[in-house]
């Protein structure tokens, strides 16, 4: 179901890992609804993160949404596993999935919502025999891999071809939008279709993140 209000998710790749239940805490406390918890494997990205064993702990601290960004190749080894650690959510990549349908297909029957993420090299017109079937939709608006980088500008038109792509076949999807979101553009994104925006930089590395929290929240249609 789309929200009345902008969906904040914070990504824990910006966190403090050395006080990760304090940072989770933070989030919370902010009006935060899912923790985004960037998965990477060296491979299909061109850097190394954590697995179901870090996913299992910050679920442990935290009732809020575990929404896990699968950026590793041949993701359905690991569906299972990242579903029993705790993500509520699971979204895997476009370009990593052979058999995507077979892909959202195991992650909805394992109990978690089935998303899929598409980088700003690929065209949204890939998932359109797969969007009846999912729960979100998530834009890369950076090539992943790393957090802090700059918010590519052709994302826009992407997004706007997403919305009325879903408000066409699957009204209740969710589209949320991953990279270089800040403060000055959450608007200019909900505006163009966004329901969620993950903020890694731009809430854990704010000066005063609640205040970060309340404005990228208080973006509305
Ligand atoms: C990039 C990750 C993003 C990233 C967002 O590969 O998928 O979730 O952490 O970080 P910011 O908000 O700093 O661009
Ligand atoms: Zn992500």
């Amino acid at each position: 179901m789309q929200p009345a209000n902008t969906l904040l998710a914070p990504s824990i790749l910006s966190a403090d890992f050395t006080k990760l239940a304090e940072s989770i805490a933070l989030a919370e406390k902010a009006g935060a609804d899912w923790m985004h918890c960037d998965v990477m494997d060296g491979h299909f990205v061109p850097n190394i993160t954590f697995g179901p064993f870090i996913i299992k702990a910050i679920a442990q601290c935290t009732n809020l949404v575990i929404d896990t960004h699968l950026m590793i190749s041949d993701p359905d080894t690991y569906i299972a596993d990242f579903i029993q650690a705790g993500s509520n959510q699971i979204t895997v990549h476009q370009e990593t999935c052979a058999h995507l349908h077979r892909s959202v297909q195991l992650i909805k029957s394992l109990g978690a919502k089935a998303g899929v993420s598409i980088n700003p090299g690929t065209p949204v017109s890939t998932l359109e025999a797969i969007l009846p079937d999912l729960d979100l939709v998530l834009l890369m608006s950076v090539n992943p891999g790393f957090g802090g980088q700059k918010f590519i500008s052709s994302s826009f038109d992407k997004l706007r071809k997403l919305d009325e792509m879903r408000n066409a076949m699957n009204p209740e999807m969710i589209l949320a939008v991953d990279g270089g979101v800040t403060v000055d553009n959450a608007q200019d994104l909900v505006s163009a279709g966004a329901d969620a925006l993950i903020a890694g930089t731009a809430f854990f590395k704010a000066d005063n993140p609640a205040e970060a929290a309340v404005k990228i929240k208080s973006a509305s249609r």
